[in-house]
């Protein structure tokens, strides 16, 4: 999928990177192939410019935040929150020039996390009721680029019939390919998509699942949120416990995309470490992400570019390409894809 031939993209929000990445100063980051500089201002609430100082061209997020601005590296011309020139240093008795200023970006902290929009959001950051609950503790797991589509990443996490395949040496259940059936629920926001799936639970996993049972369930009630981000909602029934992941696939450009992904979990320290959590989930997530690196990125939705062929269990992929396919068209976007309607 071609991210950044569709400008209603721009008008969601996405989580660029964990809040403390800015204690050490600006960080730059790229979003839908623009270039963008976050810091944090004097009030400790991030702020998004595009990263390319107007007197000379050189990147923001090269130089330093001072009192809250940003102080481009270069000859110390000196940026608000808003993006205005509000120093030069050179020539401090001289008016600012009334064109002196850089463009800047919807941004906010939710969550742990920086999100920006490029244009006026469509809709706000996605609800994941889950933070702040004290039933549930968060646990940042992992924040990596991946070479692969945004979508790619999507339609796998609802994909049921990889489980066997791509995760056999850990979950998947190799002699039991098929794969169970989902229930789907669709909101404005995307959908939501439940289901019951048994996995292998060896020793290794055990406090991870809370179960010592050698096959035990998983009951999903996963959240796709238009255009790249879901919740894997999964909760093991022998033990109660809770593992809810937030999947964010931040669209960098057309080829590439970070994954921002973090946990919360209704059980203690004691039971299951930080670390140990991260240490489960690291295979699991190389596995997915070796795969989808070994995809083309480009052939989701774009029909012109390729074929492809689709089964029962593709069904939520389908259902994500439909949505966004609808979202575009709503939007005025008919010209970059050609929708093969009878593949939908
Ligand atoms: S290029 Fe930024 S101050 Fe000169
Ligand atoms: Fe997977």
């Amino acid at each position: 999928m071609l991210v950044t031939q569709q400008k209603t993209l721009r008008r969601f929000w996405y989580a660029l990177m964990p809040m403390s990445m800015l204690d050490d100063g600006p960080r730059p980051f790229t979003l839908l192939g623009e270039n963008i500089v976050v810091w944090k201002g004097a009030d400790g609430r991030p702020a998004a410019l595009r990263d390319r100082c107007c007197h000379r061209t050189a990147k923001l997020s090269k130089g330093f935040v001072e009192n809250g601005n940003i102080v481009c590296g270069y000859h110390g011309w000196t940026y608000d929150c808003s993006g205005a020139c509000v120093r030069i240093p050179q020539h401090p008795d001289n008016r600012i020039p009334a064109g002196a200023k850089v463009q800047s970006f919807h941004c906010q902290e939710k969550y742990g996390y920086v999100w920006v929009a490029l244009d006026d959001p469509l809709q706000p950051i996605p609800d994941f009721p889950e933070d702040g609950d004290p039933a549930y503790r968060r646990i940042l797991q992992f924040y990596e680029k991946w070479h692969t589509s945004p979508l790619r990443m999507m339609e796998n996490s609802f994909d049921n019939s990889h489980f066997s395949f791509v995760h056999k040496s850990n979950f998947g259940m190799i002699d039991r390919p098929e794969p169970s059936k989902y229930e789907f629920r669709p909101h404005e926001w995307g959908f939501e998509a439940e289901t019951h799936v048994p996995i292998r639970n060896p020793e290794a996993s055990h406090r991870v699942t809370g179960t010592t049972e050698p096959v035990t369930e998983r009951h999903l009630v996963n959240r796709w949120f238009l255009p790249f981000s879901r919740r894997f909602g999964c909760m093991y029934p022998a033990s109660g416990r809770h593992h809810i992941i937030y999947n964010c696939a931040t669209p960098i450009d057309d080829k590439s995309m970070m994954l921002v992904q973090w946990l919360y979990r209704n059980d203690s320290e004691e039971s299951c470490s930080t670390q140990e959590l991260i240490d489960w989930d690291r295979p699991i997530t190389d596995e997915d992400r070796d795969i989808l690196e070994a995809t083309d990125y480009d052939a989701c939705i774009d029909t012109r570019r390729r074929v492809e062929y689709h089964m029962e269990s593709d069904k939520p992929g389908l259902l994500m390409r439909r949505m966004l396919l609808e979202l575009f068209e709503r939007h005025g976007e008919t010209e970059a894809f050609l929708p093969a309607r009878e593949t939908l």
